[in-house]
């Protein structure tokens, strides 16, 4: 099986940042936590931000914060740590105008670039530090001496130094006391992008909703089948993360063991799968994107939908109720 490259605290030095400025374009989970461990290892930070609420919120935890095109023309790495959706904008309209040659473009994320929602010029480094986990995380594990993996991407390398960046703001946000793992910008995108609807978030939560659904309908109260079905779902992942899917039925109980491997096929099939790879087709050949841009410019109006018919379902009220009796 191929390895990817995968690098440590050894492989960054942070001196490559000596007299450069990292301008953290937003301060909302990734810019805040972001900007914090960089300013706690040493770096000059400031902030880019397009309201003055959002500058005023930077300023008391002790950033400069300007705005987003100014902050890109005084900054030497210029990190997109806003929402995808909005870099298209954001970079033609305040980027791009204040990019001279030889800056750092920072993603998090491959989606806007491999999309070609960014279309940077030659003349910059274009690389990628893309943390697997949620700011308030980083954050958490960083003050505790400690970081969270992250993918590393190079996609363009004018000065020659792309990669000695990209590991050394690994390095100075905490990622390489865990591990950074080499990828490209095209593989993170579609991975992460596939990852988050097929299993993580929306494939669970669907199979999370279909089960509590089953146990009400066949009889259960909706409090046992929250219980059953979603509240211990951190166990389990939490026995997949530490020692693997194997690991994990080696810790449960023989019923939940033999139950789970005699079920197999009858909820995951061909038909799922063939659905799966439909998915990943849709968004390897960029319709998904499509999909969502056309929504955001047109008033998000779908999303919005989506998400308050997601916020209805009885699942969400059973779990604030369930969630308020137990003491921990
Ligand atoms: N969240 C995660 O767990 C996670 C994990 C790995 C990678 N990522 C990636 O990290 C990047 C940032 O994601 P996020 O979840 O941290 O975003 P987020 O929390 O939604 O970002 C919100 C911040 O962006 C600012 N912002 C909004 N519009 C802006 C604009 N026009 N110009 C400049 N700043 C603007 C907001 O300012 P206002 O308050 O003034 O609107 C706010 O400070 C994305 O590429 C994402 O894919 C996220």
């Amino acid at each position: 099986m191929a390895q990817p490259r995968v690098y440590y605290e050894r492989d960054a030095d942070l001196t490559c940042f000596n007299g450069k400025t990292v301008a953290v374009i937003g301060f909302g989970s990734q810019g805040q936590a972001q900007a914090m461990n960089l300013r706690d290892s040493g770096i000059d930070v400031i902030l880019g931000l397009p309201s003055s609420h959002s500058r005023r919120k930077a300023r008391q935890a002790g950033f400069k914060a300007y705005s987003t095109a100014r902050a890109t023309a005084m900054g030497d790495i210029i990190s997109f740590l806003f929402p995808d959706q909005k870099h298209q904008e954001v970079f033609e309209t305040d980027i791009a105008p204040n990019l001279s040659s030889g800056k750092t473009l920072m993603f998090a994320h491959g989606l806007s670039v491999h999309f070609k929602l960014v279309q940077p010029p030659g003349s910059n480094d274009v690389v990628m530090i893309a943390p697997h986990a949620p700011g308030t995380l980083m954050r958490k594990r960083f003050v505790e001496g400690k970081g969270v993996a992250c993918f590393l991407a190079v996609y363009s390398d004018y000065t020659g130094q792309a990669r000695s960046t990209a590991l050394a703001y690994a390095k100075a946000i905490g990622c390489t006391r865990s591990a950074v793992f080499e990828t490209t910008f095209e593989d993170e995108a579609i991975g992460d992008i596939f990852g988050e609807q097929a299993a993580l978030c929306g494939g669970l939560s669907e199979l999370l909703e279909s089960a509590f659904e089953t146990l009400v309908l066949g009889g259960l109260s909706p409090w046992n089948a929250y219980l059953e079905c979603v509240q211990q779902l951190d166990l389990i992942a939490e026995l997949i993360k530490k020692d693997g899917i194997s690991g994990m039925f080696d810790r449960i109980s023989r019923a939940a063991e033999y139950g789970s491997y005699s079920i197999k096929g009858r909820i995951v099939n061909d038909r799922s799968r063939r659905a799966m790879l439909s998915i990943l087709d849709d968004i390897k050949r960029g319709k998904f994107v499509k999909k969502m841009m056309k929504d955001y410019y047109g008033g998000s109006s779908d999303y919005h939908r989506k998400k308050k018919k997601q916020s209805e379902h009885p699942i969400n009220q059973v779990g604030v109720a369930v969630r308020s009796k137990i003491l921990d």
